[in-house]
C-alpha cells in the first residue's frame, strides 16, 4: 500500500514557519501522526479558539481529538521535558493516556548533554584558553542549549548513546552512563569555559537513578513504533509526519555548519521513522510570507533596520523554544526553491500573511550576485552563503489588514499578486494561506483553485 493518505509537514526556511499550526489543523484529516527529526529545540505554538499550546517534543496532531500520536526513533528525547509536556497537557484536559507512543530506539538527551552544549557553544565563543575572541570571529552556532547536537553525537558514536528502551534495562543504562561520563570528564575538565560546569551532572550514579525514574514513568508508552506505524498503515491508517526544525537547518542539506543535527527535511522520515519515504505522496511545504532565523549563521535578506523591527513585532517574532528575538528579512525565493526540490514539495502552506499588511512595497529575493555574476542557485554551505548578495524584485504591497479573510478572492489585490509571485517562482501551487494564529484563520484553496 503506497501512502496517497500519508502526508509529509515541512519548513523550508530556518524554523518557525508555522508547522505547528498547520499540523494541527490537517490532523483532523489523519490517524496518525509521527515526529521524526529534532526533539526540544522545537517549538510548535498551536492556537486554539483563543488558547494557546507551545509543544516541543509531543507532536501538535495531540491537540485534534481522536489522533494517535507517535515519536519516532530519530527523535532525541528528553524525559524531563516530555514528562514536563505531558503533565502541561493534562492539566489543560489534553489527555495523552493510549494516544502517545515513543520509540524505544529514540536517543536519550540527558542531563550532561545540556551541559555539553553549553560548553561547547562556550568554547566557539571564547576559545580554547578562555580568550575573548575577536568580533565576528565567534563560531558560536547559538544553539537551543537543549543537548540537542551531544545527544546525536552521542548516537552516531555509538558506545556511549543511550536509548530510551534502555531507561527499562537498568544494567545497560548503566554500562553505557558509566562510559560516557568517564569519556565526557576527561574532554572537559581543565577546559577554561568549564569553569561553571555542575559536575553532578557527569556523576553516573546520580544520572543513572534520575534516568531509570524517569523511564518508569513513561514505561506504559515506550513501544517498538517502527512496527506500530507499519501495522497501522496496513489496516489503512493516514499518518501525517510532522517536521521539526527545517530544511535549511538540514545537517546534510541546510547552511551547514549553522544546522541542526539531524536530517530536518523529508529526507529524515525514512531513518527517523522506519517507513520509507516513498509512501508519502503528499508533502506540504511550510513557508512564512517573510524570513527569519534564531542563532548564528547567514540570512542573505535580513533586515537590520526599522522595516526588520516592525516585521518583528507585527509577527511576534521570538522564539517559542528560548524566547530569543529572531532575526527577520524579506522572502528568499532562491532559497524557497531549493527547499522545494530537496523535498519534493507538492503544495505550499503560506503562513502569517497577515503580518505584511501595511507595507507599501514587498521585496523579494530572486537570485544572488556572487562575484560579479547572478546566480538563481542556492549556495547552502554558510561560509559561500554569507558572500552572497541578493537581488530583489519590489512587488506592490497591501494596505488593509486581512486576518479576517476568508478566501483566496477576498484578498486584497497585493496580497493575491504576491501568492502569485511565489507560485510561479516556485513552480508549486498555494494549497493554504494563513491570516492569523488561530486556527480559524485559515485560507484553504482547492486544486481548482476556489476555497473549500
Ligand atoms: P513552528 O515552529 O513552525 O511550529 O512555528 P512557531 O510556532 O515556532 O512560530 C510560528 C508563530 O506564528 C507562532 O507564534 C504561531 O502562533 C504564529 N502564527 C502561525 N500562523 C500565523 C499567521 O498566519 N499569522 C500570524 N500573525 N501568526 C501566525
Ligand atoms: P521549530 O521546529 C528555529 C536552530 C537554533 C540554532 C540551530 C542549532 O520550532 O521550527 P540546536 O539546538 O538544534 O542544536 O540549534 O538550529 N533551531 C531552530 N530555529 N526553529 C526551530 O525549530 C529550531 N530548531 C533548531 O536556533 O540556530
Ligand atoms: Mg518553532
Amino acid at each position: 500500500m503506497d501512502g496517497p493518505g500519508c502526508t509529509a509537514v515541512i519548513g523550508l526556511q530556518w524554523g518557525d514557519e508555522g508547522k505547528g499550526k498547520l499540523v494541527d489543523l490537517l490532523s483532523h484529516e489523519h490517524d496518525v501522526v509521527v515526529r521524526y527529526n529534532g526533539g526540544a529545540n522545537a517549538g510548535h505554538t498551536v492556537v486554539v479558539g483563543g488558547e494557546r499550546f507551545a509543544l516541543h517534543l509531543v507532536p501538535s496532531g495531540i491537540l485534534a481529538g481522536g489522533v494517535k500520536t507517535v515519536i519516532g526513533n530519530g527523535v532525541v528525547v528528553d524525559p524531563a521535558r516530555l514528562l514536563e509536556e505531558i503533565g502541561a497537557l493534562a492539566s489543560r484536559g489534553v489527555d495523552v493516556d493510549g494516544r502517545l507512543w515513543v520509540s524505544d530506539r529514540a536517543h536519550v538527551v540527558l542531563d550532561y548533554h545540556k551541559s555539553e552544549d553549553g560548553l561547547r557553544e562556550e568554547l566557539l565563543r571564547t576559545g580554547l584558553a578562555g580568550e575573548r575572541v575577536g568580533v565576528g570571529t565567534s563560531q558560536e552556532i547559538g544553539t537551543t542549549l537543549r543537548g540537542i547536537g551531544p545527544c546525536y553525537a552521542d548516537k552516531v558514536t555509538r558506545a556511549t548513546g543511550v536509548r530510551m528502551g534502555d531507561l527499562l534495562r537498568p544494567d545497560v543504562l548503566r554500562r553505557k552512563v558509566e562510559l560516557a561520563c568517564r569519556l565526557k570528564r576527561a574532554l572537559f575538565e581543565g577546559l577554561a569555559s568549564s569553569a561553571h560546569v555542575d559536575w553532578d551532572r557527569f556523576d553516573a550514579d546520580e544520572v543513572v537513578r534520575v534516568a531509570l525514574e524517569r523511564g518508569e514513568r513513561l514505561r506504559g508508552m515506550i513501544t517498538d513504533t517502527v512496527y506500530l506505524l507499519h501495522e497501522s498503515l496496513g489496516s489503512g491508517a493516514r499518518v501525517l509526519f510532522e517536521g521539526a526544525n527545517a530544511t535549511l537547518l538540514d545537517v546534510d542539506h541546510g547552511t551547514y555548519p549553522f544546522v541542526t543535527s539531524s536530517n530536518s527535511s523529508v529526507l529524515g522520515i525514512g531513518p527517523g521513522t522506519g517507513v520509507p519515504g516513498h509512501r508519502v505522496g503528499r508533502v506540504v511545504g511550510v513557508l512564512k510570507a517573510y524570513s527569519t532565523r534564531v542563532g548564528g549563521g547567514p540570512m542573505p535578506t535580513e533586515l537590520e533596520d526599522a522595516t526588520g523591527e516592525r516585521i518583528r513585532e507585527r509577527g511576534r517574532e521570538y522564539g517559542t523554544t528560548t524566547g530569543r528575538p529572531r532575526r527577520v528579512g524579506w522572502l528568499d525565493l532562491v532559497a524557497l526553491r531549493y527547499a522545494c526540490m530537496i523535498n519534493g514539495v507538492t503544495e505550499l502552506a503560506v503562513m502569517l500573511l497577515d503580518v505584511l499588511a501595511g507595507f507599501e512595497t514587498l521585496r523579494v529575493c530572486t537570485g544572488y550576485r556572487v562575484g560579479g555574476r547572478v546566480t538563481d542557485r542556492f549556495v547552502p554551505d554558510a561560509a559561500d552563503l554569507g558572500r552572497v548578495e541578493p537581488v530583489y524584485e519590489d512587488l506592490p504591497g497591501f494596505g488593509e489588514e486581512i486576518t479576517s479573510v476568508t478566501t483566496r478572492e477576498g484578498l486584497p489585490e497585493g496580497a493575491a499578486s504576491y501568492l502569485e509571485k511565489i507560485e510561479g517562482f516556485l513552480g508549486v501551487p498555494v494549497r493554504v494561506v494563513s491570516v492569523g494564529p488561530d486556527r480559524s484563520q485559515t485560507i484553504r484553496v482547492s486544486s481548482d483553485g476556489g476555497a473549500s
